[in-house]
């Protein structure tokens, strides 16, 4: 199987084929060290060590607007830092290779990406393919990792992926149309510093597509089926819960700082696998909506709002107990009867994305049957494997995607 989203988290020979209500074995490890807070981007000189030659790599500019860049540089004064700029929202293969043929060319020992999830990504293939012998699209295809990845760390602009303190990059390749992760250990981020003031200059529209996406990434480790796991389960409601209650305080101009760090820390506890170990996890809302980025250049986050609903409604019957659980624990809905329940519980889900100034149907988008019949082809040629326990057929992407026009 050659599509295979968080092979570290979700490994299949972990899964319960027999679904038996027991958590799973599991295995846990997060090495990244986390520094949080008010002013901590002067920390970077402590973090990082003189003899390197460092690559500092970012997006499209904005931290040269909101002072991050500046702090940055000051931080790093006396280091020998290479500068690689303009890595692009969903980043794309070809700019990354440009700054890989760099690393390569001036000997770069460490790499420091200053932004949000496509720089911290684009960062960590980077590191993977400074070293790769071969091909480096295969990193992404064929899940193929060097053993020595150059070391990264990251100083967070945008609370969203949890890049920051996971093992995980997507990566987009805008030449074929194609959007692809991959996931090793050798790329968590030694330290990522988490300062909540960088979110007073996250525009609208980005703060929107983070809130659903961590939202999103919880929902993708807990709405599985019930295999009494109350701890990780209440964890992910209060990482949940905390998304939805500081929503509408960071969506404002001016948010507070509180709710700025509540949210920049949910974000990260939303996909560092905290809440993942021993759970059952289904990624095929994530696995449809990267094909709706590939193919039709939405946000990540826009995608996620769009399917989660059509999953919900055609998966209900196998999530229903979760279903329940969310509505009650999250949305507190507690009156009727388990269907009524559940009925409620996905409409307050996109009832909340809708909150959030995003809409939720492909019709939205003028995107109808030619993209719906493509993805369906695409997973079909791959052989992929979507869902808890492979749940999610292709039959099912397709009413899933169906379910999500006017
Ligand atoms: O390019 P710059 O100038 O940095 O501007 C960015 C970009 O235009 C802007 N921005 C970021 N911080 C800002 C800011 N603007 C003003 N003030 C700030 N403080 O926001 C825009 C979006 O940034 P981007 O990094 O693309 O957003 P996000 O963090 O949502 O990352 C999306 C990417 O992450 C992948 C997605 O597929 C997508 O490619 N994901 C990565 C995951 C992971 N590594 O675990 C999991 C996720 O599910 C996701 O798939
Ligand atoms: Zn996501």
């Amino acid at each position: 199987m050659v599509y295979n989203f968080f092979y570290y988290i979700c490994d299949r020979r972990n899964y319960n084929l027999i679904q038996t209500k027991q958590m799973n074995n599991f295995v846990f490890q997060n090495p990244t060290k986390i520094v949080f807070g008010k002013g901590t981007i002067a920390q970077l000189s402590e973090l990082l060590y003189k003899g390197e030659k460092i690559m500092m790599t970012y997006g499209g500019g904005s931290i040269k607007k909101n002072g991050v860049y500046d702090q940055v540089k000051k931080a790093l004064e006396g280091f020998t830092v290479i500068e690689f700029g303009g890595i692009e929202p969903n980043p794309d293969f070809d700019t990354l290779m440009k700054a890989v043929d760099i690393c390569r060319k001036e000997g770069v020992g460490f790499l420091l990406a200053v932004g949000g999830g496509s720089v911290i990504d684009g960062t960590k293939f980077i590191a993977a393919a400074v070293e790769y012998q071969g091909d480096e699209w295969e990193i992404l295809t064929k899940k193929q990792i060097p053993n020595d990845c150059l070391p990264l760390a990251s100083v967070l602009t945008m609370p969203a992926t949890g890049s920051e303190m996971n093992s995980n990059a997507v990566i987009s390749r805008r030449a074929t149309k194609e959007k692809f992760d991959f996931g090793s250990p050798k790329v968590y981020p030694v330290f990522s510093i988490l300062d909540p003031e960088v979110v007073y200059s996250i525009p609208k529209r980005q703060k929107a597509n983070g809130l659903a996406d961590s939202f999103i990434h919880v929902i993708e480790q807990y709405l599985t089926d019930d295999i009494n796991t109350p701890i990780q389960d209440r964890w992910a409601e209060g990482v949940m819960k905390t998304i939805v209650e500081t929503a509408p305080k960071v969506l404002v101009d001016r948010p507070d700082y509180d709710s700025c760090a509540n949210y920049m820390w949910a974000a990260t506890c939303a996909l560092n696998f905290f809440i993942s170990p021993g759970v059952n996890q289904d990624w095929s809302t994530h696995m449809i909506g990267h094909e709706l980025t590939a193919l039709c250049g939405l946000d990540h986050g826009v995608t996620l709002a769009i399917v989660l609903p059509g999953t919900m409604k055609v998966m209900r019957e196998p999530k229903k107990a979760k279903i329940i659980m969310l509505g009650k624990n999250v949305f507190n809905i507690t009156a009727g009867t388990d269907d009524e329940i559940v009925d409620k519980t996905i409409d307050a889900t996109e009832k909340f994305f809708q909150s959030l100034g995003i809409k939720t149907l492909l019709s939205d988008y003028n995107i109808g049957d030619d993209v719906i019949n493509e993805i369906v082809r695409r997973f079909r040629e791959r052989g992929a494997v979507l869902g808890e326990h492979g749940i999610v057929t292709y039959d099912h992407v397709e009413k899933i995607l169906r379910s999500r026009l006017a």
